[in-house]
């Protein structure tokens, strides 16, 4: 039926804020990102993927290791996100660094993504 195909697809639940972060230019963003899984299974951590990507392009990314793609860095801690915690960091924030970002949780055949705003405030 397509009731329980649907709710097969939905079985990642991603958990964002749903206000902006906001953060001071040359200080680190915080971007939280939770998931679960609905119903709740044993997390196979060779099969987990997780990335954030910005406009498209992929800031960092976590399958069986860390890639991190963006020149100024970014931080992502395996044991969290494990966890259900893919929260990053975005290290020494530009201008050029706002935006809306995904956060994007596939453990096949489930995959699930959230979307978090970075502005930029005045003050650090
Ligand atoms: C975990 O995922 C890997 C990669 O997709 C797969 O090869 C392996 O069989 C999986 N293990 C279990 C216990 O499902
Ligand atoms: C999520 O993980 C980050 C580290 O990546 C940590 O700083 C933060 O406190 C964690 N949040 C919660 C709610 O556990």
């Amino acid at each position: 039926m397509t009731a329980s195909w649907l709710f097969l697809w939905a079985a990642v639940i991603i958990q964002v804020p749903s206000s902006p972060v906001q953060t001071g230019p040359h200080t680190n963003a915080f971007l939280p990102c939770h998931y679960t899984f609905d119903p709740p299974r044993t997390i196979n951590a060779s099969a987990l993927i997780v990335r954030w990507s910005l406009r498209g392009r992929t800031i960092i990314k976590l399958h069986e290791s860390i890639s991190t793609y963006r020149p100024r860095g970014a931080v992502l801690n395996w044991a969290t996100v494990r966890e259900g915690n893919a929260s990053v960091f975005i290290t020494d924030v530009r201008g050029d660094d706002v935006g809306v970002y995904t956060c994007c949780v596939s453990h096949p055949p489930d995959v699930a993504e959230g979307k978090v705003t970075l502005k930029l405030g005045g003050k650090g």
